[in-house]
């Protein structure tokens, strides 16, 4: 539904309760996380999921994360080994995304997952998606709160400008604490990283007692929305700069420095907060090409550079 009035929900008992009101009537709400500002809906009900689909272009094929409150909510939608519990109870609540076997009762709308026997799952951290949880008491589905193929937001303001009149209400809660998506890992028995996020893969490693192995050339069927192209900026990306060239805007990091930075201390905490900000920043000028300075590739350093990969990457 286009040209309807998107409601921006203040961060008290009130915007809470008219989110998970809106929610419950099958309509759209964005809401922070800890990561990236969610696209909500009643994850059981198929035209509410497929407004989702409908408001970001997004195609039927890439499934949904189902966000709930807790790992007990979890397990009433799929089945946990040993080594998905371990992980749930090391890090839930907080961004990292299981890929687990989805229960044939679980309930939920065959659009969330795009008919793969396989559920995404996820228990947020932050206090006003929990809240959120506890108030509409079901599954949310929520991709990130973007339209399809462009930066994922980090500010109500982000999802406004790729959603407003697209959308029922963004509940605002201001800037996300980590700034980039939740890392997600799939169980298949084994466990795979399929896509690095704000969860360090170091710190799962050191959870398993083991490495953590990537899918590479075969990502496509289990993680259909790791396309090469995406997290684009109308600005083409120039990665590992150490200056800009001609016409070039600069993106900073440490001793690199830019028109603006990531961080000048060289910490990746605050490069991910900031990471999605200044890449729209920086788009906004209109400047033709954005080169970026060298970011170390651990931690969070992962997942930004796998996000700027991603932004550099040939458009198709
Ligand atoms: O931090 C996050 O994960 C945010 C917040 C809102 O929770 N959500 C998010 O959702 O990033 P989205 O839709 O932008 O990315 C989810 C990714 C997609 O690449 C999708 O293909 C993958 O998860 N995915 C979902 N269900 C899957 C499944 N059953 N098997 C493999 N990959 C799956
Ligand atoms: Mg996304």
């Amino acid at each position: 539904m286009t040209g309807q009035k998107t409601e921006r929900l203040p961060a008290t008992e009130e915007g809470v309760l008219r989110a998970a009101l809106l929610l419950a009537k099958g309509r759209l709400v964005a809401f922070p996380t800890e990561t990236v500002y969610g696209l909500g809906a009643d994850a059981r009900d198929d035209a509410a999921v497929a407004a989702i689909f409908a408001a970001k272009g997004r195609p039927g094929y890439n499934p949904l994360i189902v966000h709930v409150a807790d790992i007990a909510a979890a397990r009433q939608i799929a089945s946990f080994s040993d080594t998905a519990e371990r992980l749930a109870a090391s890090f839930w609540p907080g961004p990292l995304t299981l890929v687990l076997p989805l229960k044939p009762d679980a309930g939920l709308s065959g659009k969330v997952t795009a008919g793969l026997p396989t559920v995404a799952v996820r228990v947020p951290a932050n206090d006003l998606a929990q809240r959120l949880l506890a108030a509409f008491g079901g599954q949310v589905a929520a991709p990130s709160a973007n339209p399809s193929g462009k930066v994922s937001p980090t500010t109500a303001e982000h999802v406004l400008a790729g959603l407003a009149g697209r959308i029922a209400a963004v509940l605002d809660g201001g800037a996300c604490e980590i700034g980039v998506e939740s890392t997600i890992v799939g169980l298949d028995p084994e466990p795979v990283l399929l896509r690095p996020g704000g969860l360090p893969a170091e710190d799962i490693e050191r959870c398993l007692g083991r490495i953590l192995r990537g899918l590479d050339g075969a990502r496509l069927p289990n993680a259909p929305g790791q396309l090469a192209s995406h997290y684009a900026p109308a600005a083409a990306l120039r990665l590992n700069a150490t200056e800009a060239r001609e016409g070039e805007a600069m993106l900073g990091f440490g001793d690199v420095a830019g028109d603006m930075t990531l961080s000048a201390s060289g910490d990746l905490h605050q490069a991910a907060g900031c990471l999605f900000d200044r890449l729209r920043a920086l788009d906004a000028t209109g400047v033709r090409a954005i080169a970026v300075a060298p970011v170390p590739d651990h931690g969070l350093g992962r997942a930004i550079n796998d996000r700027l990969a991603r932004a550099a990457a040939p458009r198709e």
